[in-house]
């Protein structure tokens, strides 16, 4: 009878070996947490949100409260979504650039009340009356008989980087996918001695049906058609390279590829590529199907790390997730 020599099991034979073994570590530093602060919440009210379960909407109080617990449990980075009142929405975003709007209220609280490095989501959707991520015009000639349109667009996501550097934010991140927006907020920060604010660019984010969920939460569908015509194709993988390419050369600090989950494969391209700190964006649907699984007793808890671990693998510094207070509250990871 002949016996292998070389023996892989070896590697595995019991927990002290494994874990010295290990290639890639889930990390409390490697999460970013995105919190919904919603403006019509008053004192410590929060709503749970029903297409995420175990996520709310904030108030200011009880989210400032909140990132406050999670730092203490180590937390290092937050990334700021706001939820504005229903009847201040309108064709330009004004709330969106509002000195005292909700988000930059939640950065100012956040940035004197704790030491979280501050990431504010820059977008127009939660804030224009028709939801898109831009302003828009009848066209004939689109899917949808509206445009979105570019430069028009770019002052005003300009103008709401610039309002969150005012803030107090560590870190601006336009989720908008118009051309040219990484150059327009860089200059317009730099303008204003914003220099050492940093651009985390939503390079490679796609049109994607997994943020259905985060969609119900901020109430930022489009009334009208869909992102097909800024978001990029789910069929395309180099075109990833050209929008990260872009956003380097217009000075954009960290690249990122949203969603994570089922584009694992442009995670690992863009990380061969280029020499940025490199975002995974596990967005809402991500969350809310393994969450729902779960909660049929199809899957165990193991597969919220078993999953995170694969982004990691694949290239990514950093993950922005819901499963954040979940892998902190209960001490799963390190
Ligand atoms: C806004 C924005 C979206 C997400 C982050 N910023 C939604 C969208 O583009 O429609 C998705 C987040 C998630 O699903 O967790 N542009
Ligand atoms: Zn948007």
């Amino acid at each position: 009878m002949e016996f292998p020599t070389t023996r892989l099991r070896r590697l595995r034979k019991n927990a002290k070996i494994r874990d010295i073994v290990r290639e890639t570590k889930l990390l409390k530093e490697d999460l970013i947490y995105p919190i919904y602060f919603k403006e019509d919440l008053q004192g410590l009210e929060k709503e749970e949100i029903s297409s995420l379960p175990g996520e709310f909407r904030y108030s200011l109080d009880s989210g400032v409260e909140f990132a406050k617990e999670l730092e203490s449990k180590g937390l290092k980075s937050i990334i700021v979504f706001g939820i504005p009142k229903e009847e201040t929405k309108d064709e330009i975003a004004s709330p969106d650039y509002s000195a005292t709007g909700i988000v930059q209220k939640a950065i100012r609280r956040l940035k004197n009340e704790t030491n979280l490095v501050i990431i504010s989501d820059v977008c127009l959707c939660q804030y224009t009356s028709h939801g898109h991520c831009g302003l828009i015009k009848e066209n004939e000639d689109t899917d949808d008989g509206i445009e979105i349109l570019n430069d028009e667009s770019l002052p005003y996501i300009a103008k709401v980087a610039l309002s969150h550097a005012e803030a107090g934010a560590d870190i601006v991140a336009p989720s908008d996918m118009m051309d040219g927006r990484i150059k327009s907020i860089r200059e317009t920060l730099d303008e204003n001695g914003y220099y050492n604010v940093m651009i985390m660019a939503y390079s490679a984010k796609y049109a994607s049906a997994f943020y259905e969920p985060f969609r119900v939460a901020a109430c930022s569908s489009p009334h009208l058609g869909d992102r097909k015509s800024y978001q990029m194709d789910p069929g395309n993988a180099v075109e990833a390279i050209r929008e990260c390419e872009l956003d380097v050369v217009e000075g954009c600090d960290f690249l990122m590829v949203k969603p994570a989950l089922p584009y694992l494969d442009v995670v690992r391209m863009v990380r061969d590529e280029f020499m940025l700190p490199l975002v995974a964006y596990n967005v809402s649907g991500e969350y809310a199907m393994i969450m729902a699984a779960i909660e049929k007793g199809f899957l165990t808890e193991r597969a919220i790390t078993e999953s995170l671990l694969s982004i990691k693998r694949a290239g990514a510094d950093l993950i922005i997730t819901n499963f954040a207070p979940y892998l902190l509250l209960n001490d799963v990871i390190e």
